[in-house]
């Protein structure tokens, strides 16, 4: 099977400027709406498709996000590979500094009342996923070839911690995640993560550090702060972006 990518583009990246659009899809799904028409275009001469998580203009907030209906519909237009762009906070701020690029390996789900399996019907068709490692290996090394090939630095591994939202964390949740191990904050990582893995798609996750996750810095987290941060950092992300297709 020919790979398609697709980029689901988080806070700071709800468009593809690289991306020659030569469609934009409206597709039906039989969970409801996705959060934008997805876009299908031309990068380097490969096929990808884009969809902006939050919508565009930016208005899902991460508990809201119609996470199945996305995924279904990006298979339905032949998607075989799912970068997840993420703007987390960091919580290993040694290795992972504000505006550093990150590849986790790991998840740790706190959220809750998420619509979070296409497995709704009786027991008898429930299957139970493998989800001991929630990112597809030969993505994450495209990602990381990538990102080597482009100049850029990433961590490579990292629990990135899902949490609910919209709220940012207290210091004592983040202190109690980081005794879980996690690495990383951000509201967006699931269940998006176990529904690719449901639908047998490729998905892997490209973080950018937008601010020390809360306690973890003497400053108030600032949304102005949060946005300068990904302005320059989406630069570098646009950059991984462009060689991952072309790998
Ligand atoms: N917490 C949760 N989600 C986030 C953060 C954070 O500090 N920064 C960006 N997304």
């Amino acid at each position: 099977m020919t790979r398609t990518i697709a980029i689901i583009g988080g806070t700071g990246l709800t468009e593809p400027s690289r991306l020659q659009v030569v469609n934009a899809h409206d597709v039906q799904t039989p969970y409801g709406h996705t959060s934008a028409p997805i876009l299908e275009g031309d990068m380097g001469g490969n096929r990808v498709l884009f969809l902006a998580r939050h919508g565009h203009p930016h208005r899902i907030p991460p508990h809201q996000v119609n996470y199945r209906a996305n995924l279904w519909a990006l298979q339905k237009l032949y998607a075989t590979d799912i970068v997840s762009i993420n703007a987390v906070g960091s919580i290993n701020i040694e290795a992972m500094p504000t505006r550093s690029m990150v590849l986790p390996d790991q998840i740790i789900d706190y959220t809750w009342g998420r619509i979070h399996t296409f497995y709704q019907g009786d027991m008898e068709s429930v299957k139970h996923v493998d989800l001991s490692f929630p990112y597809t290996d030969s993505l994450r090394d495209v990602l990381r070839r990538a990102a080597r090939e482009s100049g850029k630095a990433i961590a490579d591994g990292g629990v990135y911690g899902v949490t609910q939202g919209p709220r940012l964390e207290t210091a004592a949740e983040i202190t109690r995640m980081e005794r879980d191990g996690c690495d990383v904050v951000g509201m967006t990582g699931m269940p998006e993560a176990a529904l690719a893995r449901e639908l047998k798609l490729n998905y892997a996750s490209l973080a950018l550090v937008v601010n020390p996750a809360a306690g973890k810095s003497s400053k108030v987290i600032t949304l102005k702060d949060i946005q300068a941060t990904l302005t320059v950092g989406m630069v570098d992300v646009r950059d991984v972006i462009s060689e991952t297709v072309r790998i």
